[in-house]
């Protein structure tokens, strides 16, 4: 009895943890959480700077000419994620100026709109 018991506990355990590793690497259905790409919509605007300044994006109506136009570029949410983790080029880094959940919101909302895929 006891032991059926600790084995459904380990087994809720593992699966918690599959989800969570599912979750970070991008691969579960958080992926398309609707709240996160909101979130990433709001701050391609909002951000400080806005990527809307550097960045055309269609779907957030954004025509910016300095950077990439994003729907040609494609990226994956890893690559926004690097990029707004590290920089690129004149393109500053938002390591202090978001949260990693940010950056998370925003790479997985700029890879969907444009296709990027994970
Ligand atoms: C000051 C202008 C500027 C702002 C603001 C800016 N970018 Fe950029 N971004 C650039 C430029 C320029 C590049 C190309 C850099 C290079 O290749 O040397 C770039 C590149 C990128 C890339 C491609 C990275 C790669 O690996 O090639 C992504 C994705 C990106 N930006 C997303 C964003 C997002 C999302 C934001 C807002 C959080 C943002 N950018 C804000 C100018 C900007």
């Amino acid at each position: 009895m006891r032991y059926a018991g600790m084995a459904r506990r380990l087994r809720r355990a593992a699966a918690g943890a599959a989800a969570l590793v599912a979750a970070l690497s991008g691969t579960s259905a958080l992926a398309n959480d609707p709240v996160q790409l909101a979130q990433g919509k709001k701050l391609f605007t909002s951000a400080d700077p806005p990527c809307a300044l550097c960045h055309t994006l269609k779907d957030a109506g954004t025509n910016g000419q300095v950077g990439p136009p994003l729907d040609d570029l494609k990226p994956s949410a890893e690559m926004v994620l690097t990029a707004l983790r590290e920089g690129v080029g004149v393109m500053p880094s938002y390591r202090e100026k978001l949260s990693e959940a940010q950056r998370l919101a925003l790479a997985r909302y700029v890879s969907k709109v444009t296709g990027g895929g994970n």
